[in-house]
């Protein structure tokens, strides 16, 4: 495929199915190669990534079910269901930390640059966010990105025994591609770039 085919195809996967596309190992081969390619500050390679299967999976979901339980309004429980039983119909999910210990020596060893430090892991998470993202979708494997940290930090090192210094960051549930991404607009494209020759 094209670049640009691959980047248009990488859409936001809600729907999702457990047909194995492609088996569990190569889809964890693939990530690992992302995981060890992505460009990190300094090359610090302070992101950190646990990938969840079967039973792992699941369980994350009924956590962050069983948290949203506890703060979702009534008249959003039904759909919030909805959203959470729909990324438990999929293989897996990505989660993606950020070693705080890696930022804090860096903040010390430099300290000219210390303040932009934080800022740069979470840039670098983006990058690899986007990386595994672009990943799975080139392999016909639908995925999004969801923010249910921090409401299940705690629940989450807890129960797969996740280092404290590992600062959960995002979550990619992904699957196979159970209904397409419905259409998206796009701001005229001359209203955000600008060219000088
Ligand atoms: C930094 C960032 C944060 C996002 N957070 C969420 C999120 O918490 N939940 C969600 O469903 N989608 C989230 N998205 C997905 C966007 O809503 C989505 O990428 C956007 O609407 C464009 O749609 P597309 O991904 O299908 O191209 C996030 C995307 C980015 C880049």
């Amino acid at each position: 495929m094209e670049i640009e085919n691959i980047f248009a195809a990488r859409r936001s996967v809600y729907a999702l199915g457990n047909e194995q596309l492609m088996p569990k190992d190569d889809i964890t081969s693939l990530l690992e190669h992302v995981l060890k390619y992505a460009p990190s500050a300094f090359n610090s390679q302070s992101s950190r990534m646990v990938i969840l299967y079967g039973d792992a999976y699941h369980k994350f979901w009924n956590i962050t079910m069983k948290m949203l339980h506890k703060i979702t309004p009534p008249e959003k429980l039904d759909s919030m269901i909805v959203k959470i039983n729909s990324f438990q119909k999929g293989l897996g999910t990505v989660l993606f930390f950020e070693d705080e210990n890696t930022i804090h020596s860096l903040e010390k060893q430099y300290p000219l640059y210390a303040e932009n430090f934080p800022k740069w892991s979470q840039q670098s998470s983006g990058m690899l966010q986007y990386m595994v993202w672009i990943a799975l979708s080139a392999h016909s494997i639908g995925a999004s990105l969801q923010h249910y940290n921090p409401l299940i930090d705690d629940e989450i090192h807890h129960e797969y025994d996740i280092p404290d210094n590992w600062q959960l960051i995002a979550q990619m549930p992904f699957g196979s591609i159970a209904a397409p991404a419905a259409d998206k607009t796009f701001i005229p494209i001359n209203q955000r770039l600008k060219i000088f020759d």
